[in-house]
């Protein structure tokens, strides 16, 4: 779908970006502005700051920011269109479909669509189509539902190798896109095939609930061939950012302030159709930083339900880690030998399992547990190692009464010292905290990689006063008034700034307001189109303006246009002077090596004039703040 700019923007300004953010993040105010604690990173201080004026957010900490539609997309995972239909549905505005269906649409949204239809097509097999009947058969087998293989989409892939290819082909899809999504192969004769043939299917959903991807499983159980099949990454689809079943949970997750963490499609799809909906698969590789950040949004509760192999062990240990980083309350859940959640909710039924759930034990425990299961405790050299181990975990908690309770309870547990373990504890952290430092000076690198792009051409052309100037009058390019963006409009053309992403960033905000477009900064920022860029002018609107201050003490209590308009004419003059001082300077320098007496004399009478006219900006400056 393509939604009109104009239309983008009128829903933007329907809404009130404190009101949505509000339905997230605990805002307070804090003089202009609202003040919270940062969702996009952990933080105990709040420096999460939304302008209701300029309609913009902006973290101090991480650099988050943008306006209304960032907001959602960053914190919902969903992509610009679904962001602004959101926003639509909350305003009530409707966006009619699209009249001119020859408008390209998105990259995105195409492939979000052959998704959509191949999911559609895999389904149907399974639930209408003759041949899909063996597929169905070993549902039935396997206690699943007609309803839930609805509910889960799930499907058939017949195992000739092109029914896929020709269904495509009558539906006229791009074959390109189809390859990229991985639906289709092609083989070394160049020929396309289906990728999942002969596999039942299971989507997997954005948290949105959009198909993303596909995992197929054998159900002919052949030798040499994998399980599982799943789709490549893709422009929509990264693995380590999806969790399955997040889409169908969610809500149960938040109801309930808890998530249950399992490992494989078909446990979770029998825990649903159980009765037990808060509940996400990792589906077979380790649990991600980036899985655990989406989860911590939910709820703060997660319970571990792992198998018991050693596979599973060490996929918990792992996810132990990942989810303490990220401040989650963690319990391990363990099932009898030989089952998984899918055989033990068929075999046993829901209250049972919420027994299991209920008899879930602290990460110490599970793990202390697991070391005796090893023998560790009868040796005494690995005795340490395994204390060792079981301190380190707790170095990743940042609440230290949590951390003193933990260690008090090995402490008992094993009859050892406190003191002997606060000792291991402070290496830990120390060692914790050399690992934090360098995360801290690689998010600083980036940050001056940022900066790179736009200062770095001042070490040659501007002096630090004129960049700064600059970016004062950007600043104010972004305060929202109309009369103050045609003022520096007509004081300074685009390419007098400097600085080439200054220039850049006037074009724009000129053109905007020239064509008679909202100047609110929500709205500019919707049109610079360099990420880079916009980060950078979040960052700049919410710095202070360096000269408004002063006006401020010279002229308390005057009407903010006023001071607005005094500090521009200010902030230009000063600009301007620099850049004639910068002149100036050059001309000394080509002075000194100028070879004929005429070169010589040109560049002196150009100096006597640039005097002059830095005399005249300085002497208005002064009647200016004289009639102040
Ligand atoms: P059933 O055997 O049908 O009960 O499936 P399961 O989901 O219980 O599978 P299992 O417990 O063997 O594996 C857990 C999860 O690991 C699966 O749901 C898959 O996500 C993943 N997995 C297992 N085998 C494979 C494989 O061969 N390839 C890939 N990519 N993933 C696999
Ligand atoms: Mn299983």
């Amino acid at each position: 779908m393509r939604i009109p700019e104009n239309k983008i923007e009128e829903i933007r300004a329907a809404a009130n970006i404190v009101d949505v953010i509000s339905e997230y993040v605990q805002l307070r105010k804090r003089g202009k502005n609202f003040l919270g604690l940062c969702p996009f990173h952990n933080e105990k201080t709040p420096s999460f700051t939304v302008s209701e004026d300029k309609q913009i957010f902006h973290c101090f900490g991480c650099h988050a920011g943008g306006n209304v539609y960032k907001f959602l997309m960053d914190y919902e995972k969903i992509s610009f269109i679904e962001a602004v239909q959101e926003i639509a549905e909350r305003t009530g505005i409707t966006i009619e479909a699209d009249e001119d269906s020859s408008e390209k649409q998105s990259e995105q949204e195409i492939l979000y669509d052959i998704n959509t239809t191949a999911a559609k097509y895999f389904s149907d097999n399974l639930l209408i189509k003759k041949d899909g009947e063996s597929a169905q058969n070993y549902f039935h087998n396997r206690k699943i539902k007609i309803q839930t293989m609805r509910t889960f989409g799930l499907g058939y892939a017949f195992p000739t190798r092109d029914a896929l290819v020709n269904f495509l082909k009558e539906r006229k899809i791009d074959f390109n896109k189809a390859l990229s999504l991985g639906l289709i192969g092609s083989g070394s004769d160049g020929r396309l095939y289906d990728k999942f043939a002969g596999r039942i299917i299971f989507p997997i959903f954005s948290p949105n609930g959009r198909v993303v991807a596909f995992a197929g499983r054998v159900f002919n159980e052949k030798e040499g061939t994998a399980k599982y099949l799943n789709s490549p990454e893709s422009s929509i689809y990264t693995k380590g950012r999806i969790l399955y079943g997040l889409s169908h949970a969610k809500d149960e997750i938040r109801r309930s302030d808890r998530v249950i963490l399992v490992e494989g499609y078909m446990d979770l799809i029998s825990l649903y159709q159980g009765g037990i909906k808060n509940v996400v698969a990792v589906s077979g590789t380790a649990l991600t930083d980036e899985q655990s950040t989406l989860l911590s949004r939910y709820t703060k509760n997660v319970v571990l339900l792992f198998d018991a192999d050693t596979a599973g062990i060490k996929a918990s240990m792992r996810s132990i880690e990942i989810l303490l980083r990220r401040d989650m309350e963690i319990k391990i859940a363990s099932l009898p030998k030989g089952e998984d959640p899918d055989s033990f909710i068929n075999n046993f039924g829901k209250d049972k399992f919420e027994e299991i759930i209920k008899r879930s034990v602290n990460f110490i425990e599970y793990q202390s547990a697991y070391y005796e299961s090893l023998g560790m405790f009868d040796d005494v050299s690995k005795t340490a190692e395994a204390i060792r181990d079981l301190v380190k975990p707790i170095a990743l908690i940042k609440d230290e009464l949590k951390r003193n309770l933990l260690i008090k309870s090995i402490s008992k547990k094993f009859n050892l010292r406190e003191k002997l373990l606060e000792a291991e504890l402070e290496k830990a952290i120390q060692q914790e905290g050399k690992q934090i430092t360098a995360d801290e000076r690689s998010r600083l690198r980036v940050q001056t990689n940022i900066e790179a792009t736009t200062p770095s051409q001042i070490s040659k052309k501007a002096s630090p006063a004129v960049y700064n100037l600059e970016r004062e009058i950007i600043k104010l390019l972004f305060e929202g008034d109309k009369g103050v963006i045609e003022f520096i409009a007509a004081h300074i053309p685009p390419e007098e700034f400097l600085i080439s992403v200054h220039s850049k960033i006037a074009e724009i905000v000129y053109e905007a307001c020239t064509k008679g477009d909202d100047v609110i900064a929500a709205s500019l920022l919707e049109k610079i189109n360099n990420d880079k860029i916009k980060s950078y002018v979040i960052e700049l609107t919410f710095e202070k303006h360096q000269t408004s201050k002063k006006w401020e003490e010279i002229y308390p209590g005057a009407a903010y246009e006023v001071i607005l308009s005094k500090v521009v004419r200010d902030t230009i003059k000063k600009f301007k002077t620099s850049l004639i001082e910068a002149r100036i300077a050059e001309n000394h320098r080509k002075l000194s090596s100028a070879e004929t007496e005429n070169e010589r004399l040109e560049l002196m009478r150009e100096n006597v004039e640039l005097e002059r006219s830095k005399q005249k900006l300085k002497d208005e400056l002064k009647i200016e703040e004289e009639s102040l």
